[in-house]
């Protein structure tokens, strides 16, 4: 297994400098995460440069892009992250439903990008990944792989993606403008819930030294990022609206889990604001909520399997939400006749309306899930519910195609509308929530011991140390360490610093 450890300082000199010099051809300046979380702390000049470059390009300008605060036109800085805020009309509960959007961030439309980044430069800056002669591999369920992969563009490496074969179309069209080389994009059989696969693959590429497997569900660079940088960002968000509306609690934030890592913003809200975390996953595979197992098609979430670096421990409330919900919503905030059936019949905000297009599957699993809280938990109107966005519609055309060929065979039209806006949202059931315990807790930690202890060679003391808050807290600090060696790193390229 590769990931599970925190190095907070410079294993291999030789290895970092040589990187140093590689990433300084590059013209590559690495951003700190302490930038990443707070961009308002980034020089203006760098700023202004960024202005004439393109976001989708793999341009070394760009890493400072990886954050929540990019603009409406992806060009500029935001005060604050773009978002959405779902209304009672449209959620039928009364708390606001805040969803911070995922598909502003550069080269891949979505916030795995930050991921990606989090597991990788940690090993550059401690000299445990030699970017002249290694490979970055990439195992993911889609989003992640081409975040690594545009990182590894950007810093001039081989970079490969592992991920299942039955993925949307989308992702794979982007990995083939973007891999070096075809070979670069490694097909596991399987699609959403295979994630077993995707190790298996990597242990075996992982025997070639020349292969460094960036192993999201363990790295705890992905955990740190989300803490240091996810965490403050919707933090922020909570704190305008509070602003404006004193008597508002952040009362919950909710994230479907994949690798977990974005649940560690959870951590962050938890503990500046007392949020209570919400994990979700798709009801046709319940691995949290009843140690089950199954197929779905609510993209990004990896399933029957416990991530190495999901804090279990600190874990509230587990929801299902059926893919079938996912489908549908999909439909209706992605078609004229549901959008028609919206704005004429629910009188729902024009300007959200357009803007629904932001929210890819999971982020309407992450919806449908906090309404869902609230009904369960009987949240009232000064009861925020925060949650992201991964991705947006636009990586799931041909998914909405056949959802549309198998479910509505002889056309789509208002009244079709109507029923999943009844069934998935006003009429959204609280079944699959699971109000967590101390035995609840300790059963999911457990889950992990037969993949990680078993199955990818984890020591039982590794493992078990996590159950403990402290080890988290420690790990926190992991941040600023990274940043102090990102400051060595950056100075041994030769890359000035606002160029
Ligand atoms: C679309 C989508 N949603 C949700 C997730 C889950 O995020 P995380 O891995 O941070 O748990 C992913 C992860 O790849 C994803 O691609």
């Amino acid at each position: 297994m590769t990931g599970g450890e925190i190095v907070t300082t410079v294993v291999d000199r030789v290895v970092r400098d040589r990187a140093a010099r590689w990433v300084g051809r590059a013209g590559v300046y690495l951003p700190s995460f302490a930038e990443l979380g707070y961009p308002s702390t980034i020089p203006e000049a760098r700023f202004a440069a960024l202005r004439s470059v393109d976001p989708d390009r793999p341009d070394a300008a760009n890493l400072f892009r990886v954050n929540w605060y990019n603009d409406w036109s992806r060009s500029g800085l935001a005060a604050e992250p773009c978002h959405l805020i779902f209304p009672p009309a449209l959620t039928g509960v009364r708390s606001p439903i805040v969803m911070a959007l995922g598909s502003f961030f550069p080269m891949i439309g979505a916030h795995k990008v930050l991921a990606a980044y989090g597991c990788l430069i940690p090993r550059l800056v401690t000299g445990r990944f030699d970017p002249a002669y290694q490979r970055a591999v990439w195992p993911s369920t889609g989003n992640y792989c081409r975040g690594g992969i545009a990182i590894s563009r950007i810093l001039d490496c081989r970079g490969v993606a592992v991920l299942p074969q039955g993925m949307s179309k989308e992702r794979f069209d982007w990995l083939h403008a973007w891999v070096a080389r075809p070979e670069d994009i490694v097909r596991t059989p399987g699609s959403e819930s295979n994630v077993k696969e995707i190790y298996d693959r990597c242990a075996e590429l992982a025997r070639d030294p020349a292969n460094v497997v960036l192993n999201q569900f363990a790295e705890f660079g992905n955990y740190v990022a989300h803490y240091a940088c996810t965490g403050p960002a919707l933090a922020h968000l909570f704190e305008a609206l509070q602003q404006e509306r004193p008597n508002l609690r952040l009362t919950g934030f909710v994230a479907a889990s994949g690798s977990a890592g974005t649940l560690a913003a959870g951590d962050y809200l938890k503990e500046r604001h007392g949020a209570r975390i919400v994990v979700v996953e798709a009801s046709e595979c319940p691995t949290l909520l009843r140690n089950g197992f199954g197929e779905h098609n609510i993209q990004g979430i990896g399933d029957k399997h416990v991530p190495y670096i999901h804090n279990v421990m600190n874990t509230d409330v587990v929801v299902g939400v059926s893919d079938r919900s996912t489908g549908a919503l999909d439909l209706l905030f992605n078609s004229d006749v549901g959008l028609g059936y919206l704005a004429d019949r629910r009188h729902i905000d024009p300007e959200l309306l357009a803007r629904l297009k932001f929210v890819g599957l999971s982020g309407i699993a992450n919806l449908v899930a906090a309404i869902k809280t609230a009904k369960r938990l009987e949240l009232g109107a000064e009861d925020v519910l925060v949650t992201v966005a991964t991705d947006s519609a636009s990586l799931y055309g041909s998914e909405r195609k056949k959802f549309l060929a198998s479910q509505h065979p002889d056309g789509f039209d208002a009244v079709n509308a109507g029923e999943i806006f009844g069934q998935h949202l006003f009429g959204a059931a609280d079944n699959d929530v699971l109000e967590l315990t101390h035995g609840e807790r300790t059963r999911i930690f457990n889950l992990g011991y037969y993949t990680w202890v078993e199955q990818q060679g984890v020591s039982l003391e590794a493992f078990e140390r996590r159950r403990d808050q402290g080890f988290w807290r420690e790990l926190r600090q992991a941040a600023p360490a990274w940043d102090a060696l990102i400051k060595e790193f950056n100075a041994a390229t030769g890359v000035e610093e606002s160029r």
